[in-house]
């Protein structure tokens, strides 16, 4: 096993921009007009946008909707429309009921919340590290860390038991995957579901705090919402969280393995430091490929150009998020980076991402945790070796051998 991978002493950074900023894919989005018409297949055209000033305004304008339900909305997988609307959670709902639903989850995503769990999230980091330490060097990080981090910390936020973290993993995998036919699709989103019932019907009468027990013990037993809304946004939640968050832990380990000198300074910041500096990496890393997607439901002018009612819309955030007229030197990793104000990789607006404060959180712990333990964690392979995926939805990668 040792001998598979070569031993790279320094991971030296190679193109680093041209795997995390491909510059050719980003030619003339920003400098063009804001937005501009794209094909999206099937004949269908959208708005693209990434200029980020434009991006922010369109997510926050109560003229566009998130409900894919309309036949008209730029979903890039039109063939899984029907079974995703069967399990419809708050995050593809217009108001009202999105923000009742939404009210309802959101304290248990908020800083405080999230703090009072910081010290399971550590202590589930040092777990991981130590298993890491019995599995090389070398050791494939992902599959031993991200993902085990990431949908057991997950589980501890809902009120799965920890022994259930695979089940949340596979509930997130297929819900990321563009490739499954509605027949597939619709099978193992019934599947999921059934698991789900079994966590809530598990919960009941759970006095801890978990965001299932609370539910049923609160909005659920007072009407606010169905026990249906609650399945089908636990669902949604694992979904939400899943790929974004392991992909995000992944790529990280590149990014910072390529800059030591920062990397040392973040880790001797106090968390609130730390947190920012992973907000950079959010910032830095385009892993929403597309973006995030929105139909106009009336008429929108843009100056020079006019949504109309019916129009689909595509705010590409990684590029929005390099656009050098909201940051300095935006194609610049810089941890300490202080002009972050319009910083969109969570999204924008009432649908900007609730697990924000989780997400961050989870970041800074798992790489405080690792590089206190392995400070020479880095790929065990060159740049230009390392499997990098892309699909329409996600940039990412799927296994990362590591060295320390
Ligand atoms: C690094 C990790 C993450 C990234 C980059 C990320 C990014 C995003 C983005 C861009 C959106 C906006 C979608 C849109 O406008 O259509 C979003 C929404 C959302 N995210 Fe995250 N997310 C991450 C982790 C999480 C986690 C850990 C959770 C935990 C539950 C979560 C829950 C949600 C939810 C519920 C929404 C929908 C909010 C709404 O519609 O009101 N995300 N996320």
């Amino acid at each position: 096993m040792k001998d598979v991978f070569p031993q790279v002493e320094d991971f030296t950074s190679g193109d680093l921009e041209a795997v995390f900023a491909p510059r050719d894919e980003r030619a003339g989005e920003l400098s063009g007009e804001q937005p501009y018409p794209v094909d999206i297949g099937g004949g269908r055209t959208a708005w693209r946008v990434a200029g980020n000033q434009v991006v922010r305004e369109l997510l926050a304008d109560p003229r566009t909707s998130v409900d894919d339900r309309d036949p008209r909305f730029p979903t890039k997988a039109p063939s899984q429309t029907a079974a995703w609307v069967t399990v419809q959670a708050f995050k593809s709902m217009d108001d009202p009921d999105h923000s009742r639903l939404r009210s309802v989850f959101e304290p248990h995503f908020d800083a405080r919340a999230t703090a009072m769990r910081r010290p399971r999230f550590e202590a589930l980091a040092e777990e991981l590290c130590d298993s890491l330490a019995q599995l090389g060097p070398p050791a494939e990080i992902v599959g031993s860390f991200a993902k085990p981090f990431t949908y057991r910390a997950l589980g501890c936020v809902l009120g799965a038991p920890d022994s259930q973290w695979r089940r949340l993993q596979a509930i997130a995998e297929f819900s990321s995957s563009p490739a499954l036919s509605a027949t597939e699709l619709t099978a193992l989103l019934e599947h999921s579901l059934g698991f789900i019932n079994e966590l809530v019907d598990a919960g009941r009468g759970d006095p801890e705090a978990d965001v299932i027990a609370s539910a049923l013990a609160g909005p659920v037993a007072a009407g606010t919402i169905s026990e249906r809304e609650l399945v089908l946004t636990v669902r949604m939640l694992i979904a939400a969280t899943g790929a974004l968050m392991v992909n995000t832990l992944a790529l990280a380990t590149v990014l910072l393995s390529a800059h030591g000198d920062q990397r040392r300074r973040w880790l001797a910041g106090g968390p609130s430091f730390r947190r920012r500096g992973m907000l950079e990496v959010v910032r830095y890393l385009p892993i929403q490929t597309a973006g995030v997607s929105r139909l106009a439901i009336a008429g929108i002018d843009l100056g020079a150009v006019t949504i109309a009612a019916g129009d689909g819309i595509l705010a590409a955030l990684g590029v929005a998020n390099r656009d050098p007229a909201a940051f300095t030197r935006p194609d610049a990793l810089d941890l300490e980076r202080e002009d972050l104000a319009a910083e969109v990789g969570f999204g924008y607006g009432p649908h900007d991402c609730m697990g924000r404060e989780l997400a961050l959180t989870l970041l800074e712990v798992a790489f405080a945790t690792l590089y206190a333990r392995f400070p020479a964690l880095r790929p065990a392979a060159p740049l230009d070796e390392i499997g990098f995926t892309r699909n329409a939805f996600l940039f990412g990668l799927p296994e990362l051998p590591v060295l320390w």
